[in-house]
């Protein structure tokens, strides 16, 4: 009696076991893959974290890329891709001018300009993103804005939900500077006081293939070779502006809109933060460069250093149309380079200002012993040396502003 009843719950005890471990077999590998929180995400770059690693954190790194040293670059492109605006992406780092410039470009009436799409993934889409690593999985915000962009070249705008919302949140006249052809498409359709639209999937399609290019500016993605997939695998005839700013005045621009810091003013020390982002920026900076010249590239690479657009806007944005592949800078973008190069007051994020001024500011207002330790950083000096910046020869130098710090290209 006794002894049935211990045999009895022995039983339960092995069934309910076998129960669970069944379970947790059956389940548990499917807890572990990444739910559909974006749609659009392609699930080959979800990781399993292994080490506790960071690469989930917001700085993009690339360590996940591999290593393509003889990227085939396809010359011929599928049917399905050649009726497509050519697509464009302007490739820079924070606070390189790529506002200035994305800007201008946007003004040609046939160009479908979008500022930093990654910028809405990072804003909306974060605290899904941060509730895949309770799940063990990392995420790598280049990754992710280069599977966005695959979409958006394509003017596919379906499981972007978030994108569209995003856009319609912005109000006309932020939407009128990074998006000029949505905001046209906004304004035709709204009263004449509206502050806000709401971009539709239609009307973004629209828009985007009614274009002759879709050019995005994006700040997330630190290395070129991370676009191959664009080409090899989604088929697209991709074009990369490269835009570089010398280091010194960037570094002063990235502490002033990250920490609110003047370095203008510090006692004459380069602080630790700036150091592990200039040195990300030089070292990165100088690869692409190199890759960018080699042969594979070459056709869809263009060099681009902020001081030529600033120092001479007309023929540098006269090269810049040349290399998209047409003869004449559209006259709208004439216009807006002559209104935003010649007045105004330039703020933190603002592109207007008189840029043939503005740009060399820094020569005047850098301590010299903070300008000669940005040089010093990492692979900075190899990369100035590339790209034609000068490294200075003593405070005389820096502040004698007829002694121009811009020469040539030395690759
Ligand atoms: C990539 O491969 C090339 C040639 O195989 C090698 O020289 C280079 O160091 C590799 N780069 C990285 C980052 O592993
Ligand atoms: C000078 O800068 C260093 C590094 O940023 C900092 O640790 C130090 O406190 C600063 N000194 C003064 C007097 O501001
Ligand atoms: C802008 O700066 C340049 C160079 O210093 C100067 O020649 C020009 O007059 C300035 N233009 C305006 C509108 O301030
Ligand atoms: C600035 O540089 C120019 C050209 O090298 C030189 O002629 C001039 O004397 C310098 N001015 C000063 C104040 O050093």
């Amino acid at each position: 009696m006794h002894r049935a009843r211990c045999y009895r719950k022995f039983v339960i005890c092995i069934v309910l076991f076998a129960t669970v471990w069944i379970v947790m077999l059956v389940v548990g590998p499917k807890l572990t893959k990444p739910p559909r929180v974006l749609p659009f995400l392609d699930v080959s770059y979800w990781s399993k974290s292994s080490d506790g690693d960071h690469s989930s954190s917001l700085n993009a790194d690339a360590r996940d890329v591999r290593n393509q040293s003889k990227p085939v670059l396809p010359g011929r492109f599928p049917e399905a891709t050649r009726h497509l605006p050519t697509p464009v992406l302007l490739f820079a780092s924070m606070r390189t001018g790529s506002s200035f410039v994305g800007e201008a470009l946007g003004n040609s009436k046939d160009v479908f300009y979008l500022f930093e799409p990654g910028h809405a993934l990072q804003t909306t889409q974060l605290a899904k993103l941060e509730s895949m690593r309770s799940l063990g999985l990392t995420y790598n915000v280049a990754s992710l804005c280069i599977n966005m962009l695959a979409k958006l070249y394509r003017c596919d705008f379906r499981d972007l939900d978030f994108y569209l919302k995003y856009l319609s949140d912005q109000k006309l006249d932020v939407l009128k500077h990074r998006t000029p052809r949505l905001y046209e498409a906004c304004r035709y359709r709204q009263p004449h006081d509206a502050t806000q639209c709401k971009v539709t999937l239609r009307m973004a399609t629209k828009s985007c293939k009614q274009s002759k290019y879709v050019i995005v500016k994006e700040i997330r993605i630190p290395q070129i070779e991370m676009l191959t997939p664009l080409i090899e695998a989604h088929g697209l005839d991709l074009k990369v502006i490269n835009l570089i700013r010398d280091p010194r005045p960037m570094t002063a621009s990235v502490l002033r809109a990250m920490r609110g810091r003047n370095l203008f003013s510090s006692n004459k020390t380069l602080p630790k933060y700036c150091r592990g982002v200039l040195s990300k920026y030089c070292r990165y900076g100088k690869a692409n460069l190199e890759l960018g010249k080699g042969p594979s590239w070459q056709r869809r690479y263009m060099f681009l250093r902020y001081e030529d657009m600033a120092s001479d806007p007309t023929s540098t944005t006269n090269n810049i149309f040349k290399f998209l592949g047409r003869r004449k800078v559209p006259k709208t973008v004439q216009r807006w380079i002559e209104k935003n190069t010649k007045s105004g007051t330039p703020g933190p994020y603002s592109t207007s200002g008189n840029s043939s001024q503005v740009y060399q500011a820094w020569r005047g207002a850098m301590p010299f012993e903070v300008a000669k330790a940005i040089e010093e950083v990492g692979q900075c000096r190899e990369m100035m040396d590339m790209m034609g910046y000068r490294l200075l020869e003593d405070e005389r130098h820096q502040r004698n502003l007829s002694r121009s710090l811009y020469g040539h290209l030395n690759v």
